[in-house]
């Protein structure tokens, strides 16, 4: 029996995977435990989700795994996601390095909690001479967020005279992003049914190919993640030509 591991094309992988991490909360519920249990269980899927994409040869796998939005949720959740944040990459730092994994992060970490942000520094530190997977956490991100960042930028260097308003680019615009040494994502995963993309690289998606998926972030494993790219390589993708 061949798995569908087999049947992907490893000559025409997508090179970057965006994943919005969804449903960690309605997994624990419909098993009667409350929402910070699926939050401890997605991490199981992280860490599949991180060594599947290694494994297969993808370059870029870009996490979301806190929004802008988040931080509205109950002090409690914000909290136990936090500390889950400072734990798994405490944990999983020594992991990283052994599979040549450089750890990346995208958003507002001036949001993070002192200890978080010392720990994902760090981590990004020890990792960074890896060569294998990027692997990008989005936390306290959101794209509106980034693009009016962007903007803000944009418009300071412009004033100094640094630009004009003719030399306003797409490539300009984009190398001005949190996101900017990174290729638009190909293909993005919307786990747990919602068909939304809740602020997540709007200006990077413009032709990435979308999949969703009814699965629950905590319930996906490898073959979840191989089936959304075999099934990303039945696409045809044409780019407005
Ligand atoms: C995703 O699961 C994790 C985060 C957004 C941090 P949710 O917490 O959104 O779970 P649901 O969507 O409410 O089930
Ligand atoms: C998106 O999920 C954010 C992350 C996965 C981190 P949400 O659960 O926050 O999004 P909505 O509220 O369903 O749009
Ligand atoms: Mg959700």
């Amino acid at each position: 029996m061949s798995s569908i591991k087999e049947k992907i094309d490893k000559t025409r992988l997508p090179k970057h995977i965006a994943i919005i991490m969804d449903g960690n909360g309605r997994w624990a519920i419909e098993q009667g435990y409350d929402r910070i249990f699926g939050h401890q269980n997605g991490v199981t899927s992280v860490r599949e989700t991180t060594e599947a994409a290694a494994e297969i040869g993808i370059e870029y796998l870009t996490l979301y795994a806190f929004s802008t939005e988040n931080w509205s949720r109950p002090q409690q959740e914000v909290d136990a996601l936090m500390e889950l944040l400072i734990d798994t990459i405490e944990n999983e730092t020594p992991t990283l390095n052994k599979n040549n994994v450089r750890l990346m992060a995208i958003g507002d970490l001036s949001r993070l909690p002192g200890n978080a942000a010392e720990k994902l520094q760090r981590c990004i530190a020890v990792t960074s001479e890896n060569t294998g997977l990027a692997l990008v956490l989005a936390l306290s991100y959101s794209s509106r967020w980034e693009i009016t960042n962007a903007m803000k930028q944009i418009c300071t260097e412009v004033q100094e005279g640094k630009y004009t308003i003719e030399d306003i680019t797409d490539e300009l615009i984009s190398g001005h992003l949190t996101t900017k040494s990174i290729p638009d994502p190909d293909l993005m995963i919307r786990t747990s049914g919602e068909e939304r993309i809740s602020n997540f690289l709007l200006w990077q998606i413009a032709y990435t190919e979308l999949y969703f998926t009814q699965t629950h972030w905590p319930a996906f494993r490898k073959d979840n993640f191989y089936q959304a790219i075999y099934e990303f390589q039945q696409r045809e993708r044409r780019f407005g030509k």
